[in-house]
């Protein structure tokens, strides 16, 4: 099939064009590059244009059969500072993204959704039929597209994947392409960034939550895992099913202290670090109940904690290199 992978030339995108690739099928990247890299893209036809354009998705779009959407803004607390640039971007963009695809005719959308959605969770693991609360603009704007991909499924038969992804970590296991968002606020990258000297001292937000440490409990899965999950559900769409949402994560928390132990170990190096206190809107835990994606994808996430920092360890010294060469 031929893919939009619209978003990317960023890090989860990347990641996926080049599983899609792998699949045998055919990839159009389409990306703005305000979080995304050209390198990042190399090797695929890369169509610099904003989802805002909607002549540039008409053109790029008449040459597609099915899309997967990646392109967002997504800082949470961004979000709460400057709401406008999230409802423009993530909303505004996200519809006439949409609008596009139903004109043109395209039918398969797969979405970046987020466990975001849940807000605070009554109950842990989390269950796809868990309410949708969003605590943040940002969560609201990807429940925003969520409904808007229903409404469109009703109206206009647009079958979609919304995969709500839990913490995406970890590196190509080559060491070519990884994780790079500037200004970077993901635990494991902080923590090698830590260890490696090369940033501040890690801030722990927190040490008095009701986990088994005192520190957050979140689900990391496996950057090639999610990947692998955006495959399974284009061909799942394919095959002429229903639309669905799906959790993507492992089934497994881990704290923020074994974050700290595993990076320890990885490196050999110590991460310096300060415990400070909680932040607003931080649940004590949120993990992924993954068995909905594992019954109807048949898939599974393959990577554990150890995977995602050790392969986000190697490409953070491959990117080293890359910077000195
Ligand atoms: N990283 C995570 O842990 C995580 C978790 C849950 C959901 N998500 C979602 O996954 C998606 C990808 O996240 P990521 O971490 O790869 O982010 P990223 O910033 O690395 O990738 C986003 C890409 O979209 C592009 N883009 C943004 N706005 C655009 C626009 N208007 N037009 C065209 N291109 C545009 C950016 O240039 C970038 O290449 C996002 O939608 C994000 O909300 C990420």
């Amino acid at each position: 099939m031929i893919v939009l992978v619209i978003g990317g030339a960023g890090y989860i995108g990347s990641h996926t064009a080049r599983a899609l690739k792998r699949a045998g099928h055919e990839v159009i990247i389409f990306d703005n590059l305000s979080t995304g890299y050209e390198f990042l893209a190399e090797g695929f036809e890369l169509v610099k244009g904003d989802v805002l354009d909607a002549s540039a998705l008409k053109n790029v779009m008449s040459r597609t059969e099915a899309i997967m959407h990646f392109a967002a803004h997504a800082y949470v607390g961004e979000s709460v500072t400057n709401p406008r640039k999230y409802f423009r971007n993530n909303v505004e963009g996200g519809l006439s993204l949409l609008n596009a695809a139903v004109d043109a005719g395209l039918k398969k959308i797969i979405f970046s959704s987020t466990c975001a959605v849940y807000g605070e969770p009554a109950k842990v693991p989390i269950e796809e039929n868990t309410v949708r609360q969003p605590v943040n603009p940002y969560g609201v704007t990807k429940m925003f597209f969520e409904q808007s991909l229903e409404a469109y499924d009703r109206a206009y038969g647009i079958r979609y994947a919304a995969l709500r992804y839990f913490n995406a970590a970890g590196a190509d296991e080559s060491g070519e392409i990884g994780e790079l968002h500037a200004p970077e606020t993901h635990l494991i990258p902080l923590t090698l960034q830590a260890a490696a000297g090369t940033g501040p001292g890690l801030q722990v937000f927190g040490s008095d939550y009701p986990t088994p440490d005192g520190t957050c409990i979140r689900d990391y899965i496996h950057v090639n895992d999610l990947a692998s999950a955006h495959v399974k559900a284009l061909e799942y769409l394919a095959s002429g099913k229903e639309s669905f949402a799906v959790n993507v994560g492992t089934g497994h928390g881990y704290s923020v202290q074994e974050v700290i132990s595993a990076a320890e170990e990885i490196t050999g190096k110590r991460v310096p670090r300060k415990i400070g206190p909680r932040r607003p809107g931080d649940p004590p835990a949120l993990v992924a109940n993954p068995a909905k994606a594992q019954a109807l994808l048949q898939w599974k996430a393959t990577r554990d904690l150890r995977d995602n920092v050790a392969t986000a360890w190697k490409w953070m010294q491959r990117r080293a290199t890359l910077v000195h060469q």
